[in-house]
């Protein structure tokens, strides 16, 4: 009697292990919430949590309010779809828009929500070399640290982009009629700064 009663305790305790370690598995997330950088302590290896760390940041760095501004192609896009912008306008010089389709001339500094129509000032398309569109969380994480593509940027400076860069802060606030990454800028940069501590290692 004393025996079975101790193997049930045993398997009670393990069930509660088991629920528990499922619990703080730290690649087990929902993708409508950031982690901070803290959730990521687990991991003895830094290599390892610094590329798991990126791995979280990437829900942001893949959502529509991102890949919208830093498509593969010429245009933006638009919508939690990512389709073309319409009307049919074009990257330009500084990527604002060509003669007559200023990006500007509809995108003002804030928000226009009658419309529907973002804004922000600057608003303009991200550089070619800075597309995301299509790429692998992996392949932007590359182009990111590479500074023949993010712009001459060293990472202390990507850290800084992530964290107060105003068209990054914007995916936050796009108006009603769109989504929002999850998180917050702030915890966007903090996850950045641990990835950069960590030895900013790409998943
Ligand atoms: C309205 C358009 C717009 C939106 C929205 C936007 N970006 Fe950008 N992004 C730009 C432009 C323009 C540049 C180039 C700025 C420069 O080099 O000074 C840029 C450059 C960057 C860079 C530095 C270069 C690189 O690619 O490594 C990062 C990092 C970046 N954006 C992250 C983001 C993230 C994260 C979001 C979403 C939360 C976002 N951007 C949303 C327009 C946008
Ligand atoms: C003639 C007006 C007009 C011009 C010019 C224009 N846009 Fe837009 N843009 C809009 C409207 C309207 C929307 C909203 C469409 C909707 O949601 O139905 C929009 C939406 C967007 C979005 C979608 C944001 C998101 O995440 O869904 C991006 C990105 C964008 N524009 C970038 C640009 C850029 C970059 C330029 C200049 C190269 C530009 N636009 C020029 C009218 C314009």
């Amino acid at each position: 009697m004393k025996y079975r009663h101790s193997t049930l305790c045993l398997f009670a305790m393990l069930a509660a292990c088991l629920l528990f370690l499922q619990a703080s598995n730290p690649t087990q997330t929902s993708s409508d919430e950031l982690r901070p950088a803290g959730a990521f302590a687990s991991i003895q290896n830094k290599a390892e949590r610094s590329a798991a760390i990126f791995r979280e940041a990437g829900k942001v760095l893949l959502h529509p309010r991102c890949i919208n501004c830093h498509p593969s192609g010429d245009r933006p896009l638009q919508g939690d779809d990512s389709r073309p912008h319409m009307p049919w306008v074009q990257r330009g010089l500084g990527g604002l828009g060509v003669a007559g389709m200023r990006c500007a001339g509809c995108h003002h500094p804030e928000n226009f929500e009658p419309a529907g129509i973002p804004g922000h000032s600057p608003w303009r398309l991200a550089p070619a070399r800075m597309a995301w569109q299509g790429k692998t969380l992996s392949e932007v994480c590359a182009q990111i640290k590479d500074p023949q593509r993010n712009g001459g940027r060293t990472i202390k400076q990507i850290v800084e982009h992530m964290s107060e860069d105003g068209l990054v802060g914007w995916a936050w606030h796009p108006g009603p009629n769109l989504t929002s990454p999850p998180g917050s800028q702030q915890r966007l940069g903090e996850l950045f700064q641990a990835w950069a501590k960590t030895g900013a290692v790409c998943p």
